[in-house]
């Protein structure tokens, strides 16, 4: 990453921050952008966390802040995340760090989704040039592969990665992604398929996108 994209990642980091209020139980994505947000946590006296990812929850609970299971903290006020490609619908490619399914979950247990990315994530289609991650039980791998192939996709098995579930992960190139609400069900239908990286169910509330002059909200 080069020095000015780490300097965007923590320009749109800070700017999430004034988002969250004190007594807050955060729901906390992973990736890069968002460890930029977990360094400036210990400003905010939060009641916990509910982290998205193993890796998220080891950084949290470094910093002494409790990691919460969701299963007992009901609705979360606000999820913070990351992620790897956004169109001007506010949806999303999400999963190149492995954690989509634990997102997409948190995102979903979320009244808002604040999404912080820097500029070079803003796409005007979906699926062009990042893959859509997609998680599978291992033993349908090359079954969901013959199927992604019939769409369209080019699968790509991420070699030595584990998800947090166990699971592998396909990235697949090529999809044509014309309506990322069609693509995300019928992707979801493929049986073995545990989810897939494409957030339009669970599309962003609000962007905040880095650029070389300043950061820029938009709603949906
Ligand atoms: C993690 O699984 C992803 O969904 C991340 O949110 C996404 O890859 C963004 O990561 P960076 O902030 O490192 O670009």
């Amino acid at each position: 990453m080069s020095q000015q994209q780490n300097q965007l990642k923590q320009q749109v980091a800070a700017a999430a921050l004034k988002y969250i209020d004190e007594g807050m139980i955060l729901g906390v994505g992973t990736g890069s952008t968002v460890n930029c947000l977990i360094d400036l946590l210990p400003q905010i006296k939060l009641k916990g966390a509910v982290a998205s990812s193993q890796v998220t929850q080891d950084k949290l609970e470094a910093l002494g802040i409790e990691v919460m299971d969701l299963n007992y903290v009901g609705e979360l006020d606000l999820y913070i995340d990351g992620a790897d490609e956004v169109n001007p619908n506010l949806q999303l490619i999400k999963g190149g760090g492995g954690a989509l399914t634990r997102e997409k979950i948190v995102a979903a247990a979320s009244k808002q989704f604040i999404c912080m990315v820097d500029e070079s994530k803003w796409v005007t289609q979906l699926g062009r040039e990042f893959p859509v991650p997609i998680e599978v039980l291992p033993q349908a791998r090359s079954y969901v592969a013959r199927e992604l192939v019939k769409l369209g996709g080019e699968p790509v098995y991420r070699e030595g990665f584990v998800t947090d579930y166990g699971n592998v992960i396909l990235d697949t190139y090529q999809l044509d992604i014309d309506s990322a609400s069609e693509m995300e069900q019928i992707l979801n239908n493929i049986v073995g398929v545990v989810c897939n990286g494409i957030f339009a169910a669970n599309q962003a509330d609000t962007l905040l996108i880095a650029k070389q002059s300043g950061v820029e909200t938009l709603k949906r």
